[in-house]
């Protein structure tokens, strides 16, 4: 199938409409191509500018599918770099991940390992080792530097990729997903809050359970109480990934403490107060929606970006396991300067990570329920079309029958 051209034929004759395996969530031989032709070969985001404000800032990620880590460091002159965390001494980590991230920095920009202290500066050569003349005539300092890891940068979103052939550049990879989000304020968004944790589920069905709207009126009715109706338009396929906008229709709040706060809270996705007057580029919400609440978009594989006004947050999936997988949410809004604001940030935060809860707490249950065996199949309505599109693209490249509807 033909990805590029997608928006120009018939969605539904391309991607199909029947019922669609679900084989390929709980088959390990299906993670296993999984992980060597999409996530070993894909551009992946591995973190963002705001975490490597100044030079020699660093921050090292866990890549368990890949039993790597990656150390993202900016040099001198303001580049990004990514290298395998791995010394070339003895094979020592650089930097220890026994979290699933850790960040950190020096003036001087240089990395130095632990165990016996040789140094790396930010462009990954070696620069210092410890009684280097009692290594032998044949050892170089020049030849034993850091394994770099293919690097780039787009809004401010550090992209790795782990292939070791050079990989199609990030901006052809991205292709019309990265002129959907021109000119959306990224950057100056920089109060933020993060959640994280472990799930025992596959990558896939995290993914899904945040490409659609059908889920929020009955899943959240606890943490969006005051929403009526929901629902995605404006769909836009780019390639191998998508966009999309999700609509609310809500009703007064059920507290008058809520109702104040969606007055105030303008990165409030559950306030029907802003939805009016909105300053978004042009390329968001491109069926106009009057109540638009936000765009969800989906950067292939594993990243899903949200933006409306005044916020941005992202859902990341990374697998750890055929069966365990790494979730990341991240939340950006407006620096704070008034009481009045921290009191509404903090409201968001707290609906934010209630709804977030909720969403999670489907995961487990659902994977646990297709290990089952019970059903081979599942259903996809109209505006579950972002979940077919993904797994039409994940058959594509790995050559799983993770789409293939069933007969
Ligand atoms: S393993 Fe890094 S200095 Fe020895
Ligand atoms: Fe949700």
């Amino acid at each position: 199938m033909n990805f590029s051209e997608i928006n120009s034929g018939n969605v539904d004759e391309m991607l199909g409409t029947g019922p669609v395996p679900i084989a390929s969530y709980v088959s390990e031989e299906d993670y296993r191509r999984e992980i060597d032709t999409v996530f070993k070969r894909c551009w992946l985001i591995a973190g963002t500018e705001q975490e490597l404000k100044k030079p020699g800032d660093w921050k090292v990620k866990r890549l368990d599918f890949a039993n790597s880590s990656v150390v993202l460091i900016r040099d001198r002159e303001g580049a990004v770099r990514a290298f395998h965390n791995m010394c070339s001494h003895r094979g020592n980590k650089l930097v220890s991940d026994n979290g699933y991230e850790t960040t950190g920095g020096n003036k001087a920009g240089i990395l130095s390992c632990r165990f016996h202290g040789w140094v790396f500066d930010a462009k990954g050569a070696l620069v210092h080792v410890p009684l280097e003349d009692q290594f032998p005539e044949c050892f170089s300092k020049d030849e034993n530097g850091l394994t770099p890891i293919h690097c780039a940068v787009w809004q401010g979103f550090i992209f790795i990729n782990l292939s070791e052939a050079e990989p199609e550049p990030l901006e052809s990879y991205l292709g019309s997903f990265a002129g959907h989000f021109d000119g959306f304020p990224f950057s100056a968004l920089t109060q933020s809050f993060a959640y994280h944790t472990i799930l025992d589920t596959n990558w896939k069905v995290g993914m899904d359970a945040f490409a659609e709207a059908y889920h929020v009126a009955t899943l959240h009715a606890g943490a969006l109480g005051n929403l009526v109706k929901c629902g995605i338009d404006g769909v836009k396929f780019h390639g191998i990934h998508k966009s999309s906008s999700v609509y609310f229709d809500m009703k007064p709040a059920h507290t008058p403490v809520a109702e104040i706060a969606n007055r105030y809270a303008t990165s409030n996705l559950a306030s029907r107060y802003h939805q009016g007057r909105l300053e978004l580029p042009e390329t968001i919400n491109p069926a106009k929606l009057d109540n638009f609440a936000f765009e969800l978009a989906i950067c292939f594989p594993n990243m899903l970006i949200h933006v409306a006004q005044d916020t941005w947050f992202t859902h990341q999936f990374w697998p750890i396991s055929s069966g365990r997988t790494l979730w990341e949410g991240r939340f950006y809004m407006p620096g704070i300067r008034t009481n009045s604001g921290l009191f509404a940030a903090e409201y968001t935060h707290l609906l934010a990570r209630s709804a977030w809860l909720e969403d999670t707490g489907t995961m487990e249950d659902t994977y646990q329920a297709m290990l089952s065996g019970a059903k081979d199949r599942q259903w996809l309505m109209k505006e579950e079309v972002l979940i077919r599109h993904q797994l039409a693209v994940i058959e594509a490249l790995a050559g799983t029958g993770g789409h293939r509807p069933v007969a």
